[in-house]
């Protein structure tokens, strides 16, 4: 039985998912939200000690200007009200990506979920926003330079936005695509992956708890026999 430490996700498919209805995209990214909280809790229940959600690449600035305004201001709402979540179930709140393009209410919102969190010592939810995981290395060659040391595999790791936590055991992508849109690519060099066709509004416990089992059984070898 392989032990989950860190479960990554990638959440797509809000948008198809509310186009599928005849709804507004801004439809499913307000569904999509409303299942963070369920899968996270779902996470923390069954034990587990790091979860990383994808919510905004670097990419995803490419999009029409509503959809970012939306997505902007949902992530400050949804802050709002999932602290006291948070706090109840004993979950801490941490970030990766490049806060500084925010505006300064978003930053206020993240830090505040931030020190509210901290002393929590369950499981640690991890949101990745303005993630990219070039930009993510791009930045920590920038710090490795200016320190000016030579870097080992874990000195960089140290280096990057995920120094705090573990390599990636499991990732899982919903909506159907087969491929990583930059996310932790280093920290994943060794993960499980795993593709669904759910869209992320419908993805459930119920699933989660299938594939976790499907991975637990896996033979993880990291190169020895
Ligand atoms: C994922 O859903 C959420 C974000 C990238 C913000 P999408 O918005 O990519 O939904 P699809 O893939 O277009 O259905
Ligand atoms: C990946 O989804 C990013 C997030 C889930 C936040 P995208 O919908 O942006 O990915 P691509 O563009 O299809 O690769
Ligand atoms: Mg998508």
């Amino acid at each position: 039985m392989n032990d989950l430490n860190h479960l990554a996700i990638i959440m797509d498919g809000n948008g198809r998912w509310a186009q599928r209805q005849g709804k507004e995209r801004s439809f499913g990214h307000e569904k999509g939200a409303k299942n963070v909280v369920e899968i996270t809790k779902y996470a923390a229940k069954i034990g587990i000690k790091f979860l990383t959600l994808y919510a905004f690449s670097t990419e995803n600035w490419k999009r029409p200007k509503n959809e970012v305004d939306f997505l902007m201001k949902l992530l400050a709402r949804f802050l709002k009200s999932e602290r006291k979540t948070l706090k109840q179930e004993n979950i801490k709140f941490d970030t990766i990506g490049d806060m500084s393009k925010f505006s300064q209410s978003l930053k206020d919102e993240i830090e505040k979920t931030k020190k509210e969190t901290a002393h929590c010592t369950g499981m640690t939810q991890i949101i990745a926003i303005n993630y990219g995981s070039k930009d993510e290395i791009a930045r920590a060659v920038n710090k490795a330079i200016t320190l000016g040391k030579a870097v080992t595999e874990e000195y960089f790791s140290a280096l990057l936005d995920t120094a705090d936590f573990p390599d990636v055991d499991l990732l899982i992508r919903t909506g159907g695509d087969k491929r990583l849109s930059n996310f932790l690519l280093w920290q994943s060099a060794y993960a499980e992956l795993y593709f669904t066709n759910t869209l992320w509004p419908e993805f459930s416990p119920g699933e989660l708890e299938a594939i976790i089992l499907g991975y637990s059984n896996t033979a993880r070898r990291f190169g020895s026999l």
